[in-house]
């Protein structure tokens, strides 16, 4: 799995999975840029990251907003001249039942969600499909496959992921770019720490292999996902969630 001195982008990379699946392409040789709204977090991130003796570029941008995600493409291009990686990790939730939700709170997660992941992934293509080479990670949920109470506008922005990387992986796929999406169960992070401990306990029983998610579990898939062990693996939803959906 040789992936030095390639040049991966990172959404949502300040904490939690992003954070971690950077650590793990940082840990490989990977040249990291990591993009998120927080700018204290993802610099101080950033500069862990460096001390792994990677190139970083920490870029605080809305993943929502086209023209802030071109202008990151444009300052990966003329640092680094290359991207070979792009993980759509950043996400949010703004739970409600469907008979209360705002209609602010559905507008948010969509674009955050799916929009965020079509934006970075329109601005990356042209120059994977100049390269002939790309691999591209969209982080779905096992939400956007079942469904959830209180959740109809996160299970729609996800399952729409699922629809886009098909389509993606389609348009792509002759010009050498790997498009995948994963879909995580219950993964422990600030995300996650907010559900009640009733829910907890609930949701750990519908677990067979007994326990929550680590964003570590994550990572490593990511890590298969983007080497050349799984060159011939495109348009796939991948489940990682201890056996909660089979
Ligand atoms: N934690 C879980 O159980 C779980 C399960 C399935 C899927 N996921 C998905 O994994 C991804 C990461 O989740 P997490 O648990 O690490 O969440 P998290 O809330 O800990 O981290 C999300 C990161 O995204 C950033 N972000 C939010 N909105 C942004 C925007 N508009 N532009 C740029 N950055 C933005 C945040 O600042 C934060 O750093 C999300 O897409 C989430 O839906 C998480």
């Amino acid at each position: 799995m040789d992936l030095k001195g390639q040049v991966g982008i990172i959404t949502g990379a300040a904490r939690g999975i992003g954070k971690e699946i950077a650590f793990a392409l940082a840990r490989r040789g990977v040249n990291c840029v990591l993009c998120d709204m927080d700018t204290k977090q993802v610099n101080e991130t950033a500069e862990e990251i460096a001390n792994l003796g990677v190139e970083t570029l920490p870029i605080t941008l809305n993943v929502a907003d086209l023209s802030q995600v071109e202008q990151m493409k444009n300052k990966v291009i003329d640092k680094f001249q290359r991207i070979d990686i792009l993980i759509n990790n950043a996400g949010i939730t703004k739970d409600g039942l469907l008979l209360r939700m705002k209609e602010a709170d559905w507008d948010a997660v969509i674009s955050v969600n799916l929009k965020g992941t079509f934006n970075c992934t329109k601005a990356v293509i042209k120059a994977m499909v100049q390269k002939r080479y790309g691999r591209i990670v969209n982080i779905a949920s096992i939400i956007g496959l079942i469904g959830n109470v209180g959740q109809a506008n996160y299970s729609a922005s996800k399952a729409g992921i699922i629809g886009l990387t098909k389509s993606t992986a389609r348009e792509t796929a002759l010009r050498n770019i790997n498009v995948n999406a994963i879909a995580p169960g219950f993964i422990e992070t600030k995300m996650t720490k907010v559900l009640s401990d009733d829910v907890k306990s609930a949701l750990l029983k519908q677990i067979p292999l007994g326990r929550f998610g680590k964003p570590e579990d994550v990572a490593d898939l990511v890590i298969f996902l983007v080497s050349d062990k799984s060159s011939y693996i495109t348009g796939q939803v991948v489940q990682i969630n201890g056996g909660m959906l089979m």
